[in-house]
């Protein structure tokens, strides 16, 4: 894989679409999880990042405050308008230094072995061709590069799991696009990545169908 062309990136950020009201939604939505340990785990996973860091659909920028002093640069992307204007917001708020590209991660608008730090929160479960994301995460790390994430995930218990397949399209339209049935660390896995899970929760931080929420970091496998 190489760089997207300019049109490319640009063509696949097209594709995700929000309207201004999810968008205003979005923080109210997860105010409770975020109090109840949602923004505990941001925190400890962020401590982790270093380097040069790129985070995929940022949002509304719930992680901002999370970041160390000390990482090099910080690059914050999101396709979706409405939810670019408020993370760029802010981001003015917190007089963070942090860059800001449009794009999807499908198609990520830079070079190989790009960034010592890939972060994404919450992100997998709507992204579009998941398998091409993780590609593409794949290709902007460097050599020795992490890559940082919480999501919510399909879950191990049969009951559950056969309730989230049944609702997956009912929550998709309510959610964004939201696939709350993904097997999302198996497709990392198989899109050469090593996966350390640090913690798995199936608490209150989310509604059920969107749990357990694991989070971890996936380095890429070198042969
Ligand atoms: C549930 S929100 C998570 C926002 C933020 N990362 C957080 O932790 O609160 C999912 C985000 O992924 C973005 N998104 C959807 N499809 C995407 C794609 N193909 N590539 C990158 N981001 C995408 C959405 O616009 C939205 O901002």
């Amino acid at each position: 894989m190489s760089t997207p062309s300019a049109a490319e990136v640009e063509r696949q950020a097209d594709r995700v679409h929000g309207s201004g009201l999810s968008a205003r939604l979005y923080d109210p939505f997860l105010w409770w999880g975020e109090k109840s340990g949602l923004s505990k785990k941001r925190d400890r996973l962020l401590a982790d990042a270093r380097g040069e860091v790129f985070e995929i659909g940022a949002g509304t920028g719930l992680n901002l405050s999370h970041y160390p002093p000390d990482i090099e640069r910080l690059v914050l992307s999101e396709p979706e308008h409405h939810k670019a204007d408020l993370l760029l917001k802010r981001a003015a708020e917190t007089g963070l230094d942090a860059q800001f590209v449009r794009a999807s991660a499908e198609a990520l608008p830079f070079d190989d072995d790009s960034f010592d730090t890939v972060v994404a929160t919450l992100v997998f479960c709507t992204v579009g061709e998941p398998e091409a994301a993780v590609a593409e995460v794949k290709r902007v790390l460097r050599p020795g590069g992490q890559w940082l994430f919480i999501e919510h995930i399909r879950s191990d218990r049969p009951m559950v799991s056969r309730i989230q397949d049944g609702l997956a399209r009912p929550w998709a339209a309510v959610a964004d696009g939201c696939q709350c049935n993904r097997r999302t660390i198996e497709m990392i896995e198989a899109g050469g990545f090593e996966v350390e899970l640090t913690s798995v929760a199936d608490k209150a931080l989310m509604p059920p169908i969107a749990r357990p929420i694991v989070s971890g970091t996936a380095r890429p496998v070198t042969v």
